[in-house]
Parts: structure tokens; sequence; C-alpha cells
């Protein structure tokens, strides 16, 4: 069985409202950047054709020739100021094309980025994502300096829950163990016992050996972890604000237009969404299964970014797009990566006693076999 929680509006006392900005770090560049650096691309001409043309070759299929002027350079500056700052940049798999085949060292899903940024030796992690995303980079190498390109660039499930909410349902459900998922601000994470991620949510709810979790704050994954377990699931009422959109009519009308279409989909989606799906996981699993299966036709139902990220490197398939875009995830461009780098903007701070209790959340998740 499972129970909904239908508390988060009366509990959320930062007045902070779904996708509306994100808590932590002081936005600004960090001491030692060199404010007077001067933004110099060079020009696109012969020559810089020439040199990039391997890398446009891999990403033709996605980036139009009218767009690459555009984007080379500025690729260009950004491979060459990494290498300056020692720095490495981690890809969500919901970057456009130019970011995530052009500059990432890193790419992948949440678990993915988490583990990277625990082991990369570089001084400086710019985190191609959202702010919780830096803040785990942070969490897990509190020495480096982290840095993301848009402070704004929140996640409506981050914004659905506070420390003080996770606070109060401790005291309401006494024993049971608080399972977040990774999309919560580094606060909400220390006062849990362990986070999860989509590609793990369900292996992290049975590790705990306990017959009720609680696992907050996303409601739909609450949901799909509940189909996957014995464990009693007590979810929170938050939602991905890109993926509730979807609808399992919109669906049938792709499966209606062609029988032969696979549907994979994200399990931040609804229920019905879910069930009307050939596959779910995260936007790892959602890549591999395509990678693997080379479906003739497939809707990946998710962010629009990752169908043109893996329709670049797999020619073979055709991707019918409902395309829900993250507007947290578009506020990352290749200009602002550029500034950020040369500016060395902004940092992403924790403060140390929530960044010790986060750590020891997320190390947990990272300890759990999968
Ligand atoms: P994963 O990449 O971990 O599946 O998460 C999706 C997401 O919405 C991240 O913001
Ligand atoms: Fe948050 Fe959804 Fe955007 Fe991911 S896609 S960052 S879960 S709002």
């Amino acid at each position: 069985m499972m129970i909904d929680l239908s508390l988060p509006k009366e509990l959320a006392k930062d007045g902070s409202k779904p996708g509306l900005g994100v808590a932590g770090g002081n936005g600004k560049p960090v001491a030692g950047a060199r404010p007077s650096a001067k933004r110099e691309l060079p020009a696109f001409d012969a020559a810089m054709a020439r040199e990039m043309e391997p890398l446009y070759a891999k990403v033709r299929g996605v980036i139009t020739p009218m767009e690459w002027p555009s984007y080379a350079p500025l690729i260009r500056e950004i491979n060459r100021l990494k290498k300056e700052r020692d720095a490495v940049i981690i890809a969500h798999n919901y970057m456009t094309p130019e970011i995530f085949h052009g500059v990432s060292d890193f790419r992948g899903d949440s678990l993915q980025l988490a583990r990277e940024a625990a082991t990369t030796t570089a001084s400086v992690i710019v985190q191609a994502g959202v702010h919780f995303m830096a803040e785990t980079a942070k969490i897990l190498s509190p020495d480096k300096t982290v840095l993301i390109p848009d402070m704004r660039a929140g996640c409506s499930l981050a914004a659905s829950i506070t420390a003080e909410d996770v606070r109060l349902l401790r005291a309401a459900y006494p024993g049971v163990p608080i399972v977040t998922y990774v999309n919560t601000s580094a606060a909400v994470k220390a006062e849990c016992d362990i986070t999860c991620t989509s590609s793990n949510a369900v292996a992290v709810v049975e590790s705990l050996g306990a017959k009720r979790v609680l696992l907050i704050p996303d409601q739909y994954l609450s949901k799909y972890v509940q189909t996957k377990t014995d464990v009693e699931i007590i979810a929170w009422k938050g939602a991905c604000e890109v993926h509730e959109r979807f609808t399992a009519a919109e669906l049938q009308v792709f499966r209606d237009q062609d029988p032969g279409t696979k549907i994979i989909a994200h399990p931040e989606c609804p229920p019905d969404v879910i069930a009307s799906a050939d596959f779910t996981g995260s936007t790892k699993a959602m890549i591999d299964w395509v990678k693997t299966n080379r479906p003739r036709k497939v809707v990946l139902v998710t962010e629009c970014s990752m169908a043109s990220n893996v329709a670049a490197e797999t020619p073979d398939v055709e991707f019918i797009r409902p395309c829900n875009l993250c507007p947290h995830m578009k506020r990352i461009s290749l200009e602002n990566i550029y500034d950020s780098l040369l500016y060395l903007q902004y940092e992403v701070t924790v403060d140390a006693d929530v960044a010790e209790r986060a750590r020891r959340a997320v190390q947990r998740m990272i300890d759990v076999p999968v």
C-alpha cells in the first residue's frame, strides 16, 4: 500500500515555489578569479572549420551547418580554458548537443555524475546541469571549486520540499527511514537517511531492511517504486514539471500512427504514462535501452534534448519528439559555460555541517550495490 502525503504547501516554510530558483551558494565569482579577463572569441574562418571538422562530423545530424559557426569558436575556447583552469565539465543527459558532445568530459544521469564528482582529480568542476547536481558535486568534493554557469538553474522537485518539512515528517513518522531522491537541496539531504536516484531507487529502498519507508519528494517516482517492491512507500507530493505533463493519450497517438513505435519513459512520469511504456528507466537506462535494442522508431518520454544527444550516436533510429523542455536545464548554454570558466563563476558552496550530514546520505547511496 502507498500513502500519499498532501502536506507540502502547508509545510513549505521558506516560501519556495517549484521551479523558482534555488538556495545555497553565494552566486559570486570565486576569489582569485580574473574579473578583468576578456571575452575574446576567435573568428570562425576556414582554418577553424578544418580544425573542428572531426567534432562536427559527430554532431552533423543534430546541429545544422547554419548553427555550427556560432558554436565552434565557443567550443574551441571552452576546451582550451578547461586545460588552463584544470577544470572538468560534468554534463547531464539533458544538456543540448553542442554542450553534451562538444565540451563535456563526463556525461550521464544523476548517479553517474555523482560518482564522477567523487573521483575526479581536477581542481575545478563545472556543472552543466542544475543546482542540486552542483551541490551534490560539492558535497562529494568539498576541497574542489564547483561552479554552475547560472545560479537560477533550479528544479521543481528540489523546490517542493524544505529541510523543515523533513524534520516534521521525521516527527510524524518516528523510526521510519527517510530516502530522498537526489533532486533535493543539500539541506534536505542532510535531514535524510540516504539518497537515491531513478536508477537505484528500488535497491536503495530495499537496502534499508524496513517494512515502511518515506520516499521523497517525487510522488511519481514513489508510485513507480511501489510497483517494484513489497516495502510500503510513503510519498511526498512533489513532481517534475517536465515529466508530469506527459499523458498516456498523447503517447497513444504515436502508437496509432505506427504500431511498431517503441515508447520509453522516465519514472518521473505519471503512472498511466509508465503503464503504456515498453520500458521505464533513468536517463542512462533509457539511452542504454535504445543503443542495445536499436528500435526502428522510438519516443523518449523525457526532456527533449536527450533525444538529440542519442540521435547523434544512433543514426539508424528514428526519434519521435514530444518536446518537453526543462526550463532549468536550458539555462545552461555554451556562452555561460565559457563565462563560468573565464571568470570562475558562480561558485556553489554548502555549509560545512550540512555538507557533512548530506555526504553521509549520498555516500550511503553510492555504497549500495546495484
Ligand atoms: P536521471 O538522469 O538521474 O534519470 O534524472 C533525470 C532528471 O530529471 C534529472 O533532473
Ligand atoms: Fe527538475 Fe524535472 Fe528539470 Fe530534472 S527535468 S531538473 S527533475 S524540473
